[in-house]
């Protein structure tokens, strides 16, 4: 929800300490956001707040830091909720990242419910994170791995994904936006399609989460997944929705405490959801601090942020083109604010070199997305990816930077 007041970036900078700081001199310019965003003040105080006023274990304690540690964590449960649609906070399971959201479905979604000759389906944008742990899995029980093909600007091809969908497909697990290109996937038809299949549905979405509004019971994904450190969060946490039936399907992942009912040497009874799932003492401050940042982005309002970023995207875009050699891979309407490019005559890592010298940060290589790289026919990109406090003057400098750096590697 928007308060409905003007976008104000350089109020929102005020929020973020670490954006006063200098690199090698100069004003800090981050464009990594893709890689993780920035924390608002709020979410900084909400951990010292944790660690100063009421350090406990959660969900066993009968004293009243425990109570109090127990109930801000359950409120993030509750406030993911709301982030993303879901129907019930149960669905709301927290890990350390998407990462780890992916490997635990892959290994306790696959133990359940895959057999030797089942189909999954990936597509050739993903990162590795939603590749590898499907390889896994796929190579325990048997199963295959099937790839959307792409076009050459990066989306993927939907004829080529309804080609591959038959009866023995289990499972699509596909990336929302792509953190390489940024372009933003058509996962309402992919989900829509396979669900006339049968299969179930996973959605990546590490970097749609923080600029698109989610909303998981409109989607009808049956899990949807992200990290609590790009929503402007911690790192170490992240979320995995399920729906209710799909988890309640499912053997645990890590057991320990939390996780259980009964224990003995016989037998041992599973917890009820959401806890089944989180064995062991979770990341508490963390998640606690979580909330806070959901809450940061609610109050922009994720459509005034999205606006804004989407200001920068449309001017990076059109600045970058302007410049002799560099082409932008993945040129498309709809994408999240990330650009992707490649310069002729200069090394991406020798362009963040030169870049950092000026205090601003990028990313090159391959994103871990090597399959995608192979596809398009390169080696890594470098990539700028804005959040809600960059500013136009920001890539005003990006540029110079850029053509000046660009001038010494030719
Ligand atoms: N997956 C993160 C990125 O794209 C780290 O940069």
């Amino acid at each position: 929800m928007s308060t409905g007041t003007p976008y104000d970036v350089h109020s929102i900078r005020q929020r973020f300490p670490i954006l006063n700081r200098k690199v090698k001199g100069k004003d800090l310019i981050y464009f990594d956001n893709a890689a993780t965003a920035q924390k608002p003040v709020e979410v900084i105080d909400a951990l010292t707040q944790y660690y100063s006023y009421y350090n406990a274990n959660i969900h066993r304690g009968l004293h009243t830091l425990a109570d109090e540690a127990t109930a801000a964590f359950e409120a993030t449960r509750e406030a993911v909720k709301e982030f993303i649609g879901a129907a019930h906070s149960e669905e709301i399971i927290f890990t350390k990242g998407t990462t780890e959201s992916i490997n635990l479905i892959a290994a306790a979604w696959g133990e359940a419910c895959l057999s030797a000759g089942d189909e999954i389906i990936l597509s050739s944008l993903e990162h590795h994170a939603n590749i590898v742990p499907w390889q896994m899995v796929a190579q325990k029980k048997g199963a295959t791995i099937r790839v959307i093909p792409m076009n050459d600007q990066g989306e993927m091809d939907m004829a080529g994904f309804h080609a591959l969908l038959n009866d023995k497909t289990k499972m699509v697990a596909v990336v929302h936006a792509s953190n390489a290109l940024g372009i933003i996937q058509p996962v309402e038809e992919i989900i829509r399609s396979a669900h006339q299949h049968g299969a179930v549905v996973l959605i990546d979405g590490a970097q749609s989460s923080v600029h698109l509004d989610i909303n998981v019971r409109e989607m009808d994904c049956d899990f949807y997944v992200f990290s609590g450190h790009k929503v402007y969060g911690p790192t170490g946490t992240g979320v995995l929705y399920g729906k209710k039936h799909i988890l309640n399907s499912m053997s645990p992942f890590l057991g320990g405490g939390e996780m259980i009912k009964e224990v003995s040497f016989e037998q041992t009874t599973y917890n009820e959801l959401p806890f089944k799932f989180e064995a062991g003492t979770p990341n508490i401050a963390d998640v606690i601090a979580l909330r806070s940042a959901l809450a940061f982005i609610t109050e922009l309002g994720k459509s005034a942020i999205r606006m804004h970023e989407d200001v920068l995207l449309k001017y990076a875009t059109a600045q970058l083109q302007k410049i002799e050699g560099v082409q932008i891979i993945g040129e498309v309407e709809n994408k999240v604010p990330v650009v992707s490019f490649v310069a002729a005559g200069a090394h991406p890592q020798d362009l963040a070199y030169l870049l950092d010298n000026n205090g601003i940060a990028v990313r090159t290589g391959h994103h871990c997305a090597q399959p995608l790289m192979k596809r398009l026919g390169i080696v890594g990109t470098t990539r700028v990816s804005f959040g809600a406090y960059n500013t136009q003057e920001e890539v005003d400098v990006f540029i110079t930077a850029l053509e000046k750096s660009l001038k010494m590697l030719r």
